[in-house]
């Protein structure tokens, strides 16, 4: 399976079977608009999921919390329209996850819809719509800000200066930096 050694060393033991679990979900139900993207394809949702696990573990997250991420991760690309910032991919990807869960009966988590929505826009905009949703917490917050670290880390897939490692949010994507480096080296050598 993808990413298959890198699961097995020490620090990724604790979220393997959730990233497993979500991986699977991914390959085998999610339908991306754009399947032959350069830069946004479901290999880089998979490292995103694996990355946006380690960090939130590291937070010590509820399951319901690590769930979130682990939807968001693997929704969040899945309604680009180009390669570019296209933005607004992220708000058809939070309505593709809601119409999901509607037609599949499966639990809608509200902080999922929300880290989708606005992982492609400013932070000041997400936080500030965290903030006026009445059905969400400050936690939310943390896992919006886990989220972009996540998908900021994978950025090194850009270019080796692709990513100011200063602007990252919390201080575990910090410790994170060349895992995420690694992660991509494994996927350019089984070219997947
Ligand atoms: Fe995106
Ligand atoms: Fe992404």
């Amino acid at each position: 399976m993808f990413l298959d050694n890198i699961l097995n060393v020490p620090i990724c033991q604790p979220i393997k079977k959730s990233y497993e679990h979500w991986h699977e979900f991914m390959e085998e139900n999610i339908e991306f608009w754009l399947p032959d993207s350069e830069w946004h394809t479901k290999t880089h949702c998979a490292r995103v999921l694996l990355l946006a696990l380690l960090i939130g573990h590291q937070k010590n997250l509820s399951d319901k919390e690590m769930d979130a991420l682990g939807m968001a991760a693997v929704f969040h690309d899945s309604r680009r329209l180009d390669d570019g910032i296209d933005k607004g991919h992220g708000g058809r990807a939070a309505v593709y996850y809601k119409e999901y869960c509607r037609d599949h009966d499966l639990p809608y988590d509200e902080q999922t819809y929300y880290i989708t929505y606005y992982h492609d826009q400013d932070d000041s905009l997400g936080l500030s719509e965290i903030a006026k949703s009445l059905c969400l917490s400050d936690r939310a917050v943390l896992l919006y800000q886990i989220f972009k670290d996540a998908d900021a880390l994978d950025r090194f897939r850009l270019g080796p200066n692709a990513l100011n490692v200063n602007y990252l949010r919390t201080e575990e994507a910090h410790g994170l930096v060349d895992l995420a480096k690694a992660l991509l080296r494994k996927s350019s050598e089984t070219n997947v």
